[in-house]
């Protein structure tokens, strides 16, 4: 198994769940908020300048690109002794997909043959064993499938993945919620009902544009019948919640055309709605300065914010909007359980250490790992392979960066009863920075500081720099030599 790092794209979104290889998109910035940054990493040459709006999406903390090889590799059981294992997500990642849109850079292989997804599915099944077996009693909260495409196994294969799952893991899919995502091709009738038997509370699916023509331009060959077809399958359905993705910052969107995409997913009433802005640059944009670009990212941003405030949908995080009181319940809380990734390059969390089997790497490299990872025998899974140890102030940091790119902000008290310390004094420099732009809501006119920090909607707006600016100097060093290497 190669995990020598490797030069790759910058401009990677995630990896899927792994983005290279792991958790959730949007997932993790809805309920894991693990972070990692995709763009943040590297500068194409044309790439964002430091003042660029958009750095990166982090999702996760640290990013993957910081993880580095664990010398010696600690089996599973030493990695989860003495951890909370009340609480725990588990995330499944199938990176496969029908088609490789121009824009996505996510952990996943298109056209895989059924005896791959087979023979994919049997390690999936080799790694839950053993990761089950290092887990004194683990209990599940909640759970998410992602890609890729899960949707890209067929009805028997997603029964296949739900029976091995439950079985071994010891979960009950449906006693909690659990987010499955989707694609509009694959959101076929004898699937869904597939997800809705097996207790699917969330469906998400990638729209990206109501406009042939933009999703065109965005490489991404669907035609909007067939994207209407799929939501009027998934509203039959019935699953509790439906998100849908879409992309700002496509070459020739225009507020009109924004809007216009933004209406048409309003008409299917989703729960939530994810604003995705654009990170790999329009092919006939070239020629267009950065700063264009950043602007016209902007704009849309703000156009697609105010449009789904004044609708009545609640802002959750740059992201993420959501109508109100459809927040699905859970136990699960992102800053402080743990996450049990499973499948190709997943990453899995506990307080202490963030792990995974895999290195992240470039699109490129896709097809060779998931070829080794089918091959990889029990003893290969039952040691955590590559990660990045979260000292006490990386825990802090983590903290502070999830909770703050979220709209609700950092609970004050929250953190205090947590760390000991007061989050205003371990991130007074960082803090007086985001103050001193405006991206901080200030202290009340008494001058008393309020029970959370927050950003105001500016800041929030650029998310995608503040996020980035905040990683410690051992992770921007990790990082840095990684894409350099
Ligand atoms: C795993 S996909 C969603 C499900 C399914 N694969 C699909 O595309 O329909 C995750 C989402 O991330 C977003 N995304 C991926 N790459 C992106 C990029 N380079 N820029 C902006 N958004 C991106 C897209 O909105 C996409 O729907
Ligand atoms: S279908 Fe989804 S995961 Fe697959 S390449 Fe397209 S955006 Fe990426």
């Amino acid at each position: 198994m190669a995990v020598t790092p490797r030069a790759g794209r910058t401009l990677e979104i995630v990896e899927t769940g792994a983005r290279a290889g792991g958790a959730p998109t949007a997932e993790a910035d809805r309920r894991a908020s693990a972070v990692t940054v995709a763009g943040a990493g590297g500068r194409e040459p044309d790439g964002p300048s430091a003042s660029s709006p958009y750095q990166g999406y982090v999702y996760a903390y640290p990013h993957k690109t910081a993880y580095r090889p664990l010398d010696p590799r600690p089996s599973l059981r030493e990695v989860w002794e003495g951890e909370p294992l009340g609480n725990l997500f588990l995330y499944l990642h199938i990176p496969f997909c029908e088609m490789r849109c121009g824009f996505c850079n996510l952990f996943t292989r298109t056209g895989a043959p059924e005896e791959l997804v087979a023979a994919y599915l049997g390690a999936l099944e080799r790694q839950a064993h053993a990761v089950r077996d290092a887990l004194d009693g683990p209990r599940f909260v909640t759970a998410a499938i992602g890609g890729g495409t899960p949707t890209y196994l067929s009805a028997a294969e997603l029964t296949r993945m739900f029976d091995l799952t439950e079985r071994i893991m010891g979960v009950d899919l449906r006693a909690v919620p659990l987010s499955v995502e989707t694609s509009p091709a694959t959101a076929t009738a004898d699937r869904l009902a597939v997800l809705t038997e097996r207790g699917t509370t969330r469906i998400s699916i990638g729209v990206q544009s109501f406009i042939d023509a933009e999703a065109r331009a965005a490489v991404r060959p669907q035609k909007r019948a067939e994207v209407e077809t799929a939501l009027g399958r998934i509203r039959a359905a019935g699953f509790e919640t439906l998100n849908i993705d879409l992309i700002y910052g496509i070459d020739g969107q225009t507020d009109d055309s924004w809007r216009h995409s933004l209406d048409a997913a309003m008409e299917w009433k989703p729960e939530e709605i994810y604003l995705y802005p654009l990170y790999v640059r329009p092919l006939t944009g070239l020629g267009r300065r950065a700063r264009d670009w950043d602007d016209h990212r902007l704009g849309l941003y703000r156009y697609g914010r105010d449009h789904l405030l004044a609708a009545g949908y609640e802002q959750v995080s740059m992201r993420m909007f959501r109508l109100p009181g459809t927040a699905s319940a859970t136990e699960y809380c992102c800053q402080s359980d743990g996450m049990v990734g499973l499948g190709c390059g997943a990453r899995s969390y506990t307080s202490r250490l963030h792990y995974s089997y895999e290195y992240a790497v470039g699109a490129g490299q896709v097809r060779a790992i998931i070829d080794d990872y089918v091959r990889l025998t029990p003893r290969d899974f039952e040691v955590a392979n590559v990660g990045f140890r979260l000292d006490p102030g990386e825990r802090r940091r983590r903290h502070l960066i999830q909770s703050l790119l979220q709209a609700e902000g950092l609970d004050v008290a929250a953190y205090r009863e947590r760390f000991g310390t007061e989050a205003a004094e371990d991130f007074g420099a960082e803090l007086e920075r985001l103050a001193e732009r405006g991206w901080l809501e200030p202290p009340d006119r008494a001058g008393h500081a309020s029970a959370r920090l927050r950003l105001t909607a500016e800041g929030l707006a650029h998310s995608d720099a503040i996020g980035p600016a905040m990683f410690s100097a051992p992770v921007r060093e990790l990082m840095a030599a990684y894409e350099t290497r």
